[in-house]
């Protein structure tokens, strides 16, 4: 194993506020990542190199050790599963519910609730756990508009203001579990590369303990 540190990071929405605290950190792109076409980073730091893909990739790239360590959503890895990763930090950034939610009044009347999500795994294993038969029916985006067309009786899917849901009269309803994103390692490089690995962790968490 290289001890050249790849550092996954998912794209999107993430990325805005993963590189600021990066930059507090001392990690910092050789080049600007908005500009570029290019996937893999050279970073200030000659040992760590950056990959930006997209976030429901990064469990993925982690787990199978193509990147050493990684940044992504707690939702996204309550999908994929912990298997192969530690989550040594929560770096507070992203903050958001995942959440069932349904139209305004309506009452999920049916024996059999159709949910429409793109977390099946999570809503699977929410529903069982409450006792509710579920057909779970998989989304790419857009579930607020299942409900709407009739698709759906409920959605699993993110809150943050519920600008979204009340915009499209729907209310949100049960808590499954409150998100933020984390900071993954591959357990193999925990042990194999835990020299360069304990200081890049140990400098994140202070980056995150400064912004309280
Ligand atoms: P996607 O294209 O998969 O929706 P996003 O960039 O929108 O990716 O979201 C990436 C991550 O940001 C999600 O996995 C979640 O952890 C978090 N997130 C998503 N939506 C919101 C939101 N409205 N407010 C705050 N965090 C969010
Ligand atoms: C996310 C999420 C919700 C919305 C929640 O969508 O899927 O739709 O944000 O945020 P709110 O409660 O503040 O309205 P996003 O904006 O990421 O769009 P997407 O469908 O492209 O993922
Ligand atoms: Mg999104």
């Amino acid at each position: 194993m290289s001890k050249q540190l790849i550092l996954a990071l998912s794209k999107g929405r993430i990325l805005d506020e993963t590189l600021p605290l990066l930059a507090d950190a001392g990690i910092v792109p050789a080049e600007d990542l908005g500009k570029s076409r290019k996937l893999l980073f050279d970073t200030n730091l000659d040992a760590v190199k950056l990959v930006v893909i997209r976030a429901t990739d990064v469990p993925t790239y982690v787990q199978l050790g193509a990147a050493d360590l990684g940044v992504a959503g707690k939702d996204v890895l309550l999908e994929h599963g912990a298997e192969g990763l530690y989550e040594p930090l929560d770096l507070e950034i992203a903050k958001c519910k995942l959440m069932t939610a349904g139209i305004d009044g309506a009452k999920p009347a049916r024996a059999r609730r159709r949910v429409a999500t793109k977390f099946v795994n999570v809503a699977r294993r929410y529903y069982a756990e409450q006792g509710i038969q579920a057909e779970v029916i998989k989304l790419y985006g857009a579930m607020e508009l299942a409900p709407l067309m009739n698709l759906a009786d409920e959605i699993v899917d993110i809150v943050d203001t519920g600008n979204t849901l009340r915009a499209n009269g729907m209310s949100p309803r049960e808590l499954i579990a409150p998100i933020s994103t984390r900071l993954v390692v591959n357990k193999a490089a925990m042990t194999m590369k835990h020299e360069q690995l304990k200081p890049l962790v140990a400098r994140l968490a202070q980056a995150v303990e400064r912004r309280r």
